[in-house]
């Protein structure tokens, strides 16, 4: 079949070494060929088959897009099988928890890059993208944040963290998260800003800070603005995606150096309320100020979905297929990371566990590293996306 894929000369440029790698390896059975998996019963509706036999990194690749997946040190750095999969299906890594203040920081004073030096090399030697996540956000501070940062310092804590880490990982770095979940519209602060312990600490131009001091210290790497909440048709999400339009505008009117937004895409596959439309009309409204976007931590919670695992799978599957889709035709959408590649690692275990307490099957694929049709959904979903 991959003999027969009409390759044109531009995508067969995009894939490039990854094709003939591909091929070569295909011909020497190495890499895994998950194209012709056999269609999971289920509800019968969608035909979730899947043309030629490419890695999610280079259907990606070829239309000029990123595929990237979350990882966590201990699980990277100890099972070989999923690191090899990693590196063959994921153009980019972002460590999910390493590069937080909780694990970077054991103290006010140190630094601790032990792991995330060893994600980089994983990145560099697979050749691999790496983006950071995060350098200010309201969660994952370490224990001894709160009895030491203060109005007083709070501005050098900030500032030496962003040029410390930031500045370790210059010029390697194809984007950072600078500042995570800064907008909540129930908190009901000005301009509908979370009420975090850095807006207490520093008022509104924390953000504008946190931004200047990264681009400072890494002019190379895209500085992103990163949220939930913004994915669904409903009041809430509305209003958020308001709140968030009118931080970018702000921003943007500053002339602080942000590049784009990352919308986290956490999704509910009993949610109803998905609206392309309304969802197109917002990324076109963030492209409008000249903003790209990554979709940034792609999962589907499947704790309300019936039990059995096939219809879970399906339905997960079209979840992912159907908001990828919509996201991909906006060409300011320039990658898609999912909050992980295989279920047994997935943080919604935790976040969204089942009532029925049955493992969640959010990702691309299974406890055992077998691919679900989700993986054949993100596939479809980048075979029809529009080259960038
Ligand atoms: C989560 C990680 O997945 C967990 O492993 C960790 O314990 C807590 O943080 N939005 C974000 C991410 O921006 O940083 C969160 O990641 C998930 C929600």
């Amino acid at each position: 079949m991959l003999k027969n894929r009409l390759i044109t000369r531009r995508s067969a440029l995009w894939l490039g070494l990854g094709t003939v790698v591909g091929i070569g390896a295909l011909v020497k059975g190495k890499t895994t060929d998950w194209s012709d998996r056999n269609q999971v019963l289920g509800t019968p509706k969608r035909d979730f088959s899947v043309v030629g036999k490419f890695s999610l990194k280079q259907r990606a690749a070829s239309k000029g897009l990123i595929y990237g997946i979350a990882i966590t040190y201990p699980s990277i750095s100890s099972d070989q099988k999923l690191a090899a999969l990693i590196a063959q299906e994921g153009g980019m890594l972002v460590p999910e928890w390493e590069l937080k203040w909780q694990p970077l920081r054991p103290d006010p004073v140190n630094f601790d890059f032990t792991r995330t030096d060893w994600i980089a090399k994983f990145a560099r030697t697979h050749g691999m993208l790496m983006r950071g996540h995060t350098l200010v956000w309201h969660e994952s501070l370490p224990p001894w944040f709160k009895e030491t940062v203060n109005r007083q310092n709070a501005k050098q804590f900030l500032t030496q963290h962003i040029q410390k880490v930031v500045g370790r990982y210059a010029g390697q770095m194809h984007s950072w998260d600078v500042v995570n979940e800064a907008i909540d519209v129930d908190d009901k602060q000005p301009n509908s800003l979370r009420k975090t312990t850095w807006l207490e600490l520093l008022g509104p131009d924390y953000i504008d800070l946190a931004f200047r001091v990264a681009a400072e210290a890494d002019p190379k790497a895209l500085l992103v603005y990163n949220d939930y909440g913004l994915e669904y048709d409903t009041p809430r999400h509305e209003a958020k995606r308001n709140a968030v339009l009118k931080l970018l505008k702000g921003l943007k009117s500053r002339g602080v150096p942000i590049h784009a937004l990352g919308i986290q895409s956490h999704l509910d596959a009993s949610e109803k309320h998905f609206n392309p439309r309304k969802l197109k009309n917002f990324l076109s409204n963030v492209a409008d100020l000249g903003l790209k976007i990554l979709i940034t931590e792609l999962d589907v919670t499947d704790n309300k979905l019936p039990l059995n695992p096939a219809v879970r799978d399906r339905i997960v599957a079209t979840v992912y297929e159907d908001y990828l889709s919509t996201v991909l035709s906006e060409k300011a959408v320039i990658a898609v990371l999912t909050w992980g590649f295989s279920d047994r690692d997935t943080w919604l275990s935790g976040f969204r566990p089942r009532s029925d307490g049955a493992a969640v099957r959010p990702l691309p694929l299974d406890a055992n590293l077998k691919p679900k049709l989700a993986w054949n959904a993100i596939a479809r979903a980048l075979d029809r996306a529009p080259k960038r």
